[in-house]
């Protein structure tokens, strides 16, 4: 039976990857009560259509930082997309660039940007930053993600701390990958995955692991200093945005904002959008989530574009972002779980059953552009 909704897709992929990155993707933090909130949260907003509007044509394009896209869709950066299908990040970017939707490369990508870009030339990329201790080693990413045709940097500002992600300690999952009987059995118990991806990768790149870091982090022959050098650097500032504002030519999305204060202070500082986001429930268990800091935000006045995530699973949750004010809208795990369940062809796929989720549900609205869905949310 082929994947017919998001749910389809998430249930290939947990039979297709080892138990440990499954869960990796799939799960919270804590007590997982924000995944929970976030889904409660989307499923409570109701969408009120309007009648006799006749049969028009329905036109999904958005206008996002400045330029006109065939869909308000954009996807996320997600760490080590690299290990759910061999090249994993090149191929969600040519999926995502068949829909003229941008992806967003993360600085704990397995493929450096260098070989996504080569591997898929037309797409736009976007390039999320982690900014590390050591901010030279930071700096020289930078000119490199500039050398790539990439206009769009994405500071993440909601992942100061490290997460508790217990089951990825019950699971032994964690870069660099160390092996564990424990581990060793489940990646073995997925003997498609363990050629498909680790296999090919070892026989052509050697073992995936952060490809923007050095070449010694893969092999965890790393120094202190250098393993220190680089941690996410937990005491960013405005002053350090401000730098990086005044260093890089192109826009600046500023991703996990919740607060109006910090949004309308993003504006202030120059930030061309923020990304209302929860980090997909992944990061602090106690957050607001998107659905509710959403119209917040919206309503505090002079606040930067507003892109959303978390939680998307229905063309119509994507509706309901934009509904409540965001330009555009993330997704994170559902091409994930495309790409697990039919590699490059299953995110196009998942992105493709998105879209008509979406054009469906705008028809049941009796809204033929998205401009149609401001004060649909009674
Ligand atoms: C496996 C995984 C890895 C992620 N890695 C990053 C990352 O490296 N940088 C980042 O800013 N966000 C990261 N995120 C968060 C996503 O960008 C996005 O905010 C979140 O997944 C949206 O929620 P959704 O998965 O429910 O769509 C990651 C999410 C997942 C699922």
């Amino acid at each position: 039976m082929p994947p017919r909704n998001t749910d389809d897709f998430r249930a290939i992929a947990r039979r297709r990857l080892p138990r440990g990155l499954f869960d990796y993707i799939d799960r919270g933090t804590e007590d997982e009560r924000a995944l929970g909130n976030t889904r409660a949260s989307l499923d409570a907003i109701r969408l009120e259509p309007r009648i006799l509007g006749g049969g028009r044509a329905i036109d999904l394009s958005a206008s996002v930082l400045g330029r006109v896209r065939p869909t308000p869709l954009i996807v996320a950066p997600t760490a080590l997309a690299g290990m759910v299908a061999d090249r994993g990040e090149s191929k969600l970017a040519r999926a995502a660039s068949r829909f003229g939707i941008p992806f967003t490369v993360s600085t704990q990508s397995v493929e450096p940007i260098e070989d996504i870009r080569r591997a898929a030339p037309d797409a736009e990329l976007w390039f999320q930053l982690y900014v590390w201790r050591d901010r030279e080693l930071t700096r020289d990413l930078l000119r490199r993600v500039a050398g790539q045709d990439c206009d769009t940097l994405v500071l993440t500002v909601d992942t100061q701390m490290v997460p508790k992600r217990e089951y990825n300690l019950r699971n032994h999952f964690g870069v660099p990958f160390r092996p564990t009987p424990r581990n060793v059995v489940d990646m073995l118990c997925h003997p498609r995955w363990l050629l498909g991806v680790i296999g090919k990768s070892i026989a052509t790149r050697g073992m995936p692991s952060y490809g923007h870091y050095p070449p010694e982090f893969r092999s965890g022959m790393m120094k202190p200093q250098t393993v220190e050098a680089l941690k996410l650097d937990p005491g960013l500032t405005w002053d350090d945005f401000r730098a990086l504002r005044d260093g890089w030519r192109g826009r600046i999305v500023l991703k996990g904002v919740l607060a109006p204060e910090d949004a309308l202070r993003a504006r202030a500082e120059g930030a061309d959008a923020v990304v209302v986001s929860t980090h997909g429930g992944r990061n602090f268990d106690c957050l607001p989530t998107t659905a509710e800091a959403l119209p917040r935000i919206r309503a505090a006045g002079e606040v930067p574009e507003l892109l959303a995530d978390s939680g998307v699973r229905r063309g119509s949750d994507v509706l309901k972002y934009l509904a409540l004010g965001a330009q555009a809208v993330q997704l994170g795990r559902a091409p994930l779980w495309g790409l697990a369940a039919g590699d490059e062809g299953g995110a196009v796929a998942l992105i493709e059953m998105l879209l008509e989720e979406m054009r469906v549900s705008m028809g049941f609205l009796g809204a033929a552009n998205l401009a149609d869905l401001s004060r649909r949310v009674p």
